[in-house]
């Protein structure tokens, strides 16, 4: 495969992956709202994904753009060093990109460590742990993530992870909007706004959930 294909490959990948986390953030919103209505709105939401059909096809294909985001990022990243055997006399990147674009191979890394134990703490133990039930009888995952946020260092830990994922996708938005030649000349500007506000937005968003959790719920 071709370095644009490869290119298209991780840009179509990582925007299925900002969908998600759109859907995914929306999800976890009821986690705000007073109780009960939070504990019995957040089970019930999660049971109704849990027997959807669709929603376990949409699980898969999450997974599989994690994968090959992954996978092919390692391919790009061995290209780009092999085909620049020479280094540079006077390297001066910083002068022609943020340091978030020149660490996405870290801020990636970051961010998958992130899934392993995020996935350990609720993905794996809603499946396979041993899970109460709420007052409406369904398995209680609310209580899963009020007992997880309790603890101050993976609060905060959350919190870090979630400006990981901030800088992640300010140049990851920008960067795959260029390679689907979506940057008009006109609607450039507007297009790199919303990237902006789109990057600020989810992981803001994400970063209040345990943080609320833990103040009000300790
Ligand atoms: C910080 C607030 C977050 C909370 C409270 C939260 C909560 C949860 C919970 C409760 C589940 C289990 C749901 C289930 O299996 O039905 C889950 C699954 C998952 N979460 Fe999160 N999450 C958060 C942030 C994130 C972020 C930032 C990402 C990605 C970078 C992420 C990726 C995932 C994935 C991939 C799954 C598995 C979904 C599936 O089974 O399809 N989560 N999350």
């Amino acid at each position: 495969m071709d370095t644009i294909a490869q290119k298209i490959l991780m840009a179509l990948t990582g925007l299925f992956l900002c969908l998600f986390l759109v859907v995914h953030l929306v999800g976890n919103l009821p986690l705000l709202m007073p109780l009960p209505a939070a504990q019995l709105r957040f089970n019930a939401y999660s049971e109704a994904l849990s027997h959807n059909p669709l929603i376990r096809l949409a699980s898969l294909v999450t997974l599989a753009s994690v994968l090959v985001h992954t996978l092919v990022s390692l391919v790009l990243t061995r290209r780009n060093r092999s085909a620049r055997s020479v280094r540079y006399a006077v390297a001066r990147p910083a002068e022609t990109s943020p340091w978030y674009a020149r660490r996405m191979g870290l801020l990636g890394t970051i961010l998958l460590l992130f899934l392993l134990v995020h996935m350990r703490t609720f993905w794996w133990e809603y499946k396979f742990g041993e899970v109460g039930v709420d007052a409406a009888g369904r398995r209680d995952l609310y209580g899963v993530v009020v007992a997880a946020f309790q603890a101050e260092w993976y609060t905060a830990l959350y919190v870090l992870c979630m400006g990981a994922l901030g800088y992640h996708l300010l140049h990851g938005v920008a960067s795959a909007s260029r390679t689907l030649g979506l940057h008009h000349r006109r609607y450039g500007r507007w297009l790199e706004g919303l990237g902006i506000t789109f990057a600020v937005g989810v992981s803001a968003g994400f970063a209040v959930l345990p943080v609320f959790v833990y103040i009000m719920r300790g």
